[in-house]
């Protein structure tokens, strides 16, 4: 099955996300939410999971959290239709409880995917466990707002506008970590596939 899902189209991707049984989230959802956004997005955001909104509607950060990603993309000049939006789980875990190793490990090949079928310049995760797929070992609150390039893409982690929503002295960092956005964006755009990374000092920059 994950050979299966390294071949899907787009199209594939998102009627099996709707369909999967492939951990034991699919038994609680109202809908899985495979993720949206246009799909040659430059930009991509990668959440935790879908909350109780996004479990009704089977679309992402549609709840508050959502609501604040718009105002942050606001922010900086972008509307949520010009950006990809998916998580690391599909489906939601029961009370919002973080996701477990064995979700993470079955949702992961859809995320391959979609990384790869989308092809970004800029990966922006959001939270602990997208962070973690680029920042392995590292913490979010020593790290946000770091950019690193990984392959032909920048990567910037940052909070989880949940977390920044529920911890208003996180505010302040997450709104200015996306001001540092238009200008990773503007470097991204210039990098070529082949040129080899930028040395660490260049992307301290950011
Ligand atoms: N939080 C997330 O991580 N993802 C969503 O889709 C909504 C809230």
């Amino acid at each position: 099955m994950t050979s299966e899902i390294s071949q899907m189209s787009l199209e594939q991707l998102v009627a099996a996300i709707r369909t999967c049984t492939r951990c034991g989230l699919h038994s609680g959802r109202t809908r899985a939410v495979p993720g949206e956004g246009p799909p040659d997005a430059t930009i991509m955001f990668i959440g935790e999971g879908p909350g109780f909104h996004e479990d009704r509607q089977g679309r992402p950060f549609v709840g508050s959290a959502g609501k604040y990603l718009e105002e942050l993309l606001a922010s900086i000049g972008l509307k949520r239709e010009q950006v990809y939006i998916t998580n690391v789980v599909k489906c939601r875990p029961p009370g919002n409880r973080d996701p477990l190793p064995d979700e993470l490990a079955a949702c992961k090949p859809y995320l391959d995917r979609q990384i790869e079928l989308i092809a970004p310049k800029v990966i922006v995760t959001l939270g602990r466990y997208s962070m973690a797929r680029y920042f392995p070992g590292q913490s979010i609150s020593r790290i946000h707002g770091q950019a690193r390039q990984v392959g032909g893409v920048i990567v910037v982690a940052m909070l989880h506008p949940a977390a920044a929503l529920h911890q208003p002295q996180w505010k302040a960092t997450i709104e200015a970590d996306f001001k540092k956005l238009p200008a990773i964006i503007a470097q991204a755009e210039r990098l070529q596939p082949t040129e080899p990374p930028p040395s660490p000092q260049q992307l301290s920059l950011f």
